[in-house]
């Protein structure tokens, strides 16, 4: 296994690129079951996450083939790459247990089997580090177009009555708003079926409307994506389709955020200012800003444009609700909360998608943070310094605010199990070290 070293204090400078999105990707990824054709997808990032996606489909009779840059090759970017995703054999309905078990969002091959197959059996996916995390509302939705449920074994077993699912009114809020994969399970499940779907509460996450902007695309008849109220039209058959991935919101926040903490200037390319307005809002509060850097003559693009992110000279403390989009982003929640160990003051932090997702909280602690937490709030008190130590924390973006905190501490900090950052970064450590970090990858056995 891998750990990260980072000696920490060093400020950042230069440029990069935030690459393609990861939660746009696997969705989009599943999308290829929908269609007999190939599907061309453009940045979808080298991420372990993508690589167990891609052994899901593989599985289930749809082959993904490299294209463009090579995976791993030194900074590209990854813009130019191309994954092209083909169905060779639509026999098979089984995503088994070994596959889904290492990758939640296995559960999003349930809709486009059902919808094209007419029949899947996916394995139930567990909790994780982050929660509970229950399909309850996946299930609804599908049942609600006709699907015929049951668990086996551990498994979902789901068929659509004489081979085609109906169009339904579903509603898929839940206790903490919508589902982001429940909407897409759903959304790729109503656009072969026989009639019209209404979706209420329809997840509005950029993912989403992502990924109703590939259906569109491919023959799909959607109206209202980014909006909580989805109507769709089923069609007959869908297309393929080439389509370039939104760069990942997440990625980019987090570098922000690593530029705010070690108080450094640095330009970002392939930012998607429009989809982080909440996180953008928090940081202008805290004093950090993020203006746009248009190319001569063009107009900004809002979408994937360049900014530069300029740190503040005093970090102010500030209140933060994490909630769906476009409120702020719970995958973002963990790196403000290591920036916040740094103001001047108290802030509070309130996580409502997640309430247990603070497996950072107590490895922050062990970096001289003061942090107390009372249910699903943290009240963070600002500390004049963070200091280096060895932490780990079995959640992605936990381990992200890890590293961020280690980029400011005094001293050096060793993140064990960096595997979890493996699953939503493309090589983090090469990104930070082209912006002047001291951070090493290392194997733990020669620690
Ligand atoms: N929920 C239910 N019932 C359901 C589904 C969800 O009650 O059937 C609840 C969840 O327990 C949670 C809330 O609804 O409280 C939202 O969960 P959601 O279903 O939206 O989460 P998800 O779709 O499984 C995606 C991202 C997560 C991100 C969440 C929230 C992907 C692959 N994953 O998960 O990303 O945190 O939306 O925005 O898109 C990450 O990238 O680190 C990550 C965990």
């Amino acid at each position: 296994m891998d750990s990260f070293i980072i000696n920490g204090g060093r400020p950042l400078s230069g440029t990069v690129r935030v690459h393609g999105s990861k939660n746009a990707s696997l969705p989009l990824m599943a999308a290829a079951l929908l269609t007999d054709q190939p599907l061309i997808l453009r940045d979808v990032p080298d991420l372990s996450e993508i690589r167990n996606m891609t052994r899901l489909l593989g599985t289930l009779g749809c082959e993904a083939e490299q294209g463009g840059a090579e995976p791993g090759a030194p900074d590209a970017g990854g813009g130019d790459r191309a994954m092209t995703l083909h169905v060779t054999d639509s026999s098979l309905t089984a995503a088994p247990y070994e596959i889904v078990k290492t990758m939640r969002a296995g559960i999003c091959v349930l809709g486009p089997l059902l919808a094209k197959r007419g029949r899947a059996r996916v394995s139930m996916p567990g909790g994780c580090a982050i929660g509970d995390r229950p399909v309850d509302l996946h299930l609804r939705g599908l049942k609600a177009l006709g699907a015929e449920i049951t668990l086996d074994a551990g498994d979902i077993v789901a068929q659509a009555p004489g081979g085609r699912l109906t169009g339904g009114h579903v509603f898929l809020g839940g206790p903490s708003g919508s589902t982001v994969l429940g909407t897409a399970n759903v959304l790729c499940a109503a656009v072969l079926a026989k009639g019209q779907t209404v979706i209420e509460s329809a997840a509005c996450e950029p993912e989403i409307e992502d990924l109703a902007g590939l259906l569109i695309q491919m023959g799909a008849k959607i109206q209202g994506a980014g909006s909580p109220r989805l109507i769709i039209d089923g069609v007959e058959a869908l297309s393929g389709a080439d389509h370039r991935v939104i760069p990942d919101r997440i990625e980019a926040g987090t570098f922000v955020f690593a530029a705010a903490i070690t108080q450094s200037s640095i330009t970002l390319d392939n930012f998607p200012t429009d989809a982080l307005g909440a996180a953008l809002d928090r940081l202008h509060a805290i004093g950090v800003d993020v203006t746009p850097k248009p190319t001569e003559g063009q107009p900004f693009d809002r979408h994937r444009g360049s900014v530069s992110v300029t740190p503040a000279d005093v970090l102010k403390p500030i209140q933060v609700f994490t909630q769906p989009h476009p409120g702020f982003p719970t995958d973002l929640q963990a790196q403000i909360m290591s920036l916040l160990c740094l103001a001047d003051g108290n802030s509070t932090i309130t996580e409502k998608i997640f309430p247990d997702r603070f497996l950072h909280v107590a490895e922050l602690l062990r970096m001289g943070a003061d942090l107390t937490r009372n249910g699903p709030s943290v009240v963070v008190t600002g500390v004049g310094e963070l200091i280096g130590a060895p932490v780990m924390a079995s959640d992605l973006r936990a381990s992200a605010g890890l590293v961020l905190a280690g980029l400011a501490a005094r001293g050096t900090t060793t993140i064990n199990r960096v595997y979890h950052l493996d699953r939503g970064y493309e090589r983090m450590e090469k990104t930070l070290q082209t912006l002047g970090a001291d951070i090493q990858r290392v194997n733990e056995a020669d620690l």
